[in-house]
């Protein structure tokens, strides 16, 4: 048969939208070049962007600069070096008692969920809000998902008697229920009595938990992280990676502590999908990474100032959005985002044709306003609840941590000193959401 001059491609993957985040990306480069065509001064505000804002740490770099000669293939569930480095840090930083053999590795964290839901049978308990990656690669696997609504009175964590008479309406079966604290996109953190109260649930339902942990070291209130791990080890996979506290996600190293009471039995189906899709994760990364993941006092003064340094972003600017009249934001308790809730001027937002959180997100990357976030859509909301996520991370992490190294802020006043100085471009991103939503018709259309 003759070449048709057409690719068709596969039903399920064409059916899958874009990644949020790279969506609008390529949306802010298109509204840039006809922005420049109409002499706009086009310069967005990065609300959207959840990237550490600082310098890979020289712990890290350094070490892959030193294992460039580790040319060869290595396991496909991780080198021995880099999984006891990770049982140790574990250890040192969340209490957690791990063998190597418990550990393995992959290709970010994002890498590791798409190798979890192939392998593990039954359906995903999604709650959302949600970080937006999930989803999407549960459609290309055909995966069933339930999505778990939860309230922005609680903060939007999931209560225990929510996710009981939520899982007692499914089908009685093994599902997993994903957690992720510090959360994207809310930044509560959960503690240790409300994961042991959701354990007992999952216990009883035999729901297996997949905690995503990827912002733990960025909690800002130092030790007040706790692993879902160190409560619930018979059914937790627990991800964690370089890729926020560590600042390198272009590294694509992330880990999952494998449940405890399979461990040998998912470790050779790991061992089996992985070899077969992807070989192993890149070894000179890997060696890097086991240097960086053993203990450094050059890390963890960088933990420690990048954290605070996160906090003071978070929540000045949350506090900054709370102040615009009708927005509620939610206050962060570690890593880069909060959410900010647009249901206090829905009807206006309505009167303007803006019928959709997706809406709003697409109204106000267009000229003049040039603000970019991601839609409650995306985070799983239902269409007409009005959310959008915030990342506070736009901003020169060198120049802050420079200047907190030099003098550290140390009262509230200085604080906030700290971030109109450091964070020009978030200041004024603020206030051009006040401009947008000061330029609404009002409900009637005046
Ligand atoms: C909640 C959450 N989990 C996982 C990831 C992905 O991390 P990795 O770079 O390790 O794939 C991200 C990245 O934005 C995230 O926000």
């Amino acid at each position: 048969m003759a070449f048709e001059g057409r690719i068709s491609i596969d039903d399920r993957v064409e059916a899958v939208k874009m990644p949020e985040n790279v969506r609008i990306g390529l949306m802010v480069d298109e509204h840039r070049k006809r922005c420049g065509s109409d002499g706009c001064q086009f310069d967005y505000s990065g609300f959207a962007f959840g990237q550490s804002p600082f310098s890979v740490p020289p712990t890290l770099s350094n070490a892959l600069a030193d294992s460039v000669e580790n040319g060869q293939y290595s396991s496909s569930t991780g080198v021995y070096e880099l999984r006891e480095a990770i049982a140790k840090f574990s250890k040192r930083y969340f209490d957690l008692h791990i063998e190597p053999e418990s550990v393995v590795v992959g290709h970010g964290t994002k890498g590791l969920f798409f190798v979890i839901f192939s392998m593990i049978q039954g359906g995903v308990v999604i709650p959302s809000p949600s970080w937006v990656s999930y989803v999407p690669q549960l459609e290309i696997l055909g995966k069933d998902y339930h999505i778990l609504h939860t309230d922005p009175y609680n903060d939007y964590k999931v209560m225990p008697d929510e996710l009981e008479s939520f899982l007692a309406g499914l089908e009685r079966n093994q599902h997993l229920l994903i957690l992720n604290s510090p959360n994207n996109p809310t930044g509560a953190v959960y503690s240790r009595r409300e994961l042991e109260r959701i354990a007992e649930v999952c216990r009883n339902h035999n729901i297996l938990v997949l905690s995503d942990e990827i912002y733990a070291l960025t909690t800002f209130e130092e030790g007040s992280f706790t692993s879902m791990y160190g409560i619930f080890p018979e059914g937790t996979f627990a991800t964690n990676g370089l890729a926020k506290s560590f600042s390198a996600g272009g590294y694509r190293i992330g880990y999952s502590l494998l449940p405890q009471s399979f461990t040998e039995e998912i470790t050779n189906n790991f061992k089996k999908l992985a070899a077969t899709v992807y070989t192993n994760v890149s070894t000179p990364t890997q060696y890097a990474a086991a240097t960086a993941f053993r203990p450094h006092e050059e890390m963890d003064s960088y933990f420690r100032v990048t954290r605070e340094i996160h906090r003071i972003m978070g929540i000045q600017l949350s506090a900054m959005f709370n102040r615009i009249e009708g927005l509620r934001a939610t206050c962060p308790k570690g890593g880069f985002y909060f959410f900010v809730d647009f249901n206090g001027v829905k009807d206006k937002l309505i009167a303007n044709g803006v019928a959709t959180s997706n809406d709003l997100m697409q109204d106000m990357i267009k000229h003049p306003h040039h603000i970019a976030l991601i839609s409650g859509d995306s985070c799983l909301l239902r269409p007409d609840d009005f959310g959008a996520r915030i990342a506070y991370v736009d901003y020169d992490g060198d120049a802050a941590m420079k200047a907190y190294q030099e003098e550290r802020p140390r009262t509230p006043g200085e604080e906030y000193d700290f971030f109109l100085r450091l964070a020009p471009k978030m200041v004024d991103g603020v206030e051009r959401v006040r401009t947008y939503l000061d330029g609404l018709k009002g409900k009637d259309g005046e």
